[in-house]
């Protein structure tokens, strides 16, 4: 079942959303060479308190992070630690969600440490585009795979794999609510889209293969041909007009 969302619930999101928002913006100046993923971690949890927010993914299904921080062959869920240390040339996705009156906002972008290659940077901006191709579709008359449809169009457009064990979900009071909003597939099925309803919209897009596997640790997820992974979400809210990005500070 999808929870639709009153104005004053999506008010509370919007203020959640702002803290996430402005976290992932600051990491495009914190993030270099040098740095570990603790450091990262730290940042995220820092800012989240201070903003009398709850880190929503402390605890969550037993995850140890404040954030999770994915780096070069790691897709989604790596565990930040002190030994992780970025070098130039290293991309990192970093996952952060804030918890504010019960309310979630969930986002990630996936970042450059120092000088990266390319084909890195190509397949970041990719990853991004094919997010905001979903978002056309952030829009009452359309249907939930029309997003779905419109990610893969880009992503496979430009040569790259779609993961599809991890997919975007609607978000409000549980970080994952329904529905699930796979990054591929057949448009025109699926619910229609209604104002009040509130995703979270993250591609998770691949140099090669989109077949992936979990590390020992029990989180890592791991691309299997050790190719290069990048991710973009933004929690998202559909209503009678534009979609209206809460996550995404410019
Ligand atoms: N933010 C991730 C998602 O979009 C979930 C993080 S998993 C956690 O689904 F364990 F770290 F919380
Ligand atoms: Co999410």
């Amino acid at each position: 079942m999808i929870i639709l969302k009153s104005k004053d619930e999506i008010g509370i999101m919007r203020d959640s959303g702002k803290v996430t928002g402005y976290i992932l913006k600051e990491l495009e100046n914190i993030i270099k060479p040098g740095i570990s993923t603790l450091d990262i971690d730290r940042f995220v949890e820092e800012t989240i308190k201070k903003n009398n927010m709850i880190p929503t993914f402390k605890g969550y299904g037993g995850y140890p992070g404040n954030c999770c921080a994915s780096v070069n062959e790691e897709v989604v869920h790596g565990i930040p630690s002190k030994d992780r240390i970025l070098q130039d040339g290293d991309i990192v996705s970093v996952d952060v969600g804030s918890t504010y009156k019960h309310y979630v906002s969930d986002a990630a972008r996936t970042y450059g440490v120092g000088d990266i290659s390319d084909d890195a940077r190509r397949l970041i901006d990719v990853t991004r585009d094919s997010f905001f191709a979903g978002l056309e579709y952030c829009r009452v008359g359309y249907r939930l795979t029309d997003i779905s449809h419109a990610i893969q169009e880009v992503a496979e457009g430009a040569g790259y794999g779609v993961v599809r064990e991890y997919v975007g979900h609607g978000v409000g009071r549980e970080m994952h609510e329904d529905p699930q909003i796979p990054n591929y597939g057949k448009p025109g099925r699926g619910p229609r889209l209604a104002a009040g309803m509130v995703f979270a919209i993250e591609p998770m897009i691949v140099q090669g293969s989109y077949e992936v596997e979990t590390l020992p640790d029990n989180w890592t997820v791991v691309t299997k041909d050790g190719k290069l992974a990048a991710h973009y979400e933004n929690t998202v809210v559909i209503t009678d007009g534009e979609p209206e990005l809460l996550t995404l500070m410019e």
